[in-house]
């Protein structure tokens, strides 16, 4: 009933000139089929977002695209930052909000990741969402203290019937140490229980939510075959394209 969706986050790796190389053999990898049982999704940086969208639509390639970030205000003097406005502009349909990067160095909250999803649903974009526990607040046992308030704060007033969430321990990412695929479903159905106590059962049942963290070819099938998993969002193995093919083919 929930399409599963993998995504890519490219993260700041890809020059444009890259960026074209990499959707191409993508594209080569991946088959009709492929796309029929998942919904693909890459996210480069902003740079390279309007030579991947032009290979995807003269090519009629059926990825979707997606931006790392948004800025809140649509245009004006906020110089470096990028609006909802402009990637619509560009045609992606999804931007990631929230990642765990962004709130470390970017000094993000949940305060602004509710403006970004203001931001994003003005300007008919779907937000991917992210949340998840650092290492202390695992071992400190407040996992769900923690989701449960990127969530409550985070998602407050918005439609979570169009989003999609990423859960995401930042321990798992980029160490390729990824949360047992128990573990992560546990996760899950406690982000999809909260969803539910915060909009209604029908929503909880409808939300795609990924998982994030160190996904790979040897992993993805594993993960995929819990019950609350709906996709992943994959960072490094997003790079190189017969990873990618391999964890949309799980
Ligand atoms: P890795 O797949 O490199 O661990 O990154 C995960 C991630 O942060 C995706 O947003």
């Amino acid at each position: 009933m929930r399409k599963p969706i993998i995504a890519g986050n490219w993260k700041e790796n890809m020059t444009h000139t890259d960026a074209i190389s990499l959707v191409q053999t993508l594209s080569y990898e991946l088959q009709e089929k492929d796309y029929d049982r998942a919904e693909v999704v890459v996210c480069p940086p902003f740079t390279a977002l309007r030579a991947v969208q032009l290979i995807l639509e003269n090519d009629h390639i059926p990825i979707a695209l997606g931006a790392q970030n948004l800025f809140w205000e649509d245009e004006g003097a906020y110089t470096g930052e990028i609006s909802g406005k402009f990637l619509k502009a560009l045609h992606c349909d999804y931007v990631i909000i929230g990642h765990s990067e962004r709130r470390k160095y970017f000094n993000e909250t949940d305060e602004t990741v509710n403006k970004r999803i203001e931001a994003a649903f003005r300007n008919d974009l779907k937000p991917i969402v992210c949340v998840g526990e650092t290492d202390e607040e695992r071992e400190a046992g407040s996992t769900e203290e923690v989701i449960g308030r990127q969530l409550r704060d985070g998602l407050a007033g918005h439609d979570i019937s169009k989003m999609v969430i990423a859960y995401e321990p930042v321990w798992a990412i980029g160490t390729g140490k990824a949360a047992t695929p128990e573990d992560a479903n546990d996760t899950i159905g406690f982000i999809r229980r909260t969803i539910g106590e915060i909009s209604d059962a029908k929503v909880a049942d409808g939300v795609r939510i990924q998982y994030g963290g160190s996904v790979s070819a040897g992993n993805i099938a594993q993960l995929m075959g819990q019950s609350e998993i709906d996709g992943a969002l994959v960072g490094g193995a997003s790079l190189d394209a017969k990873s990618f093919a391999m964890i949309v083919r799980y």
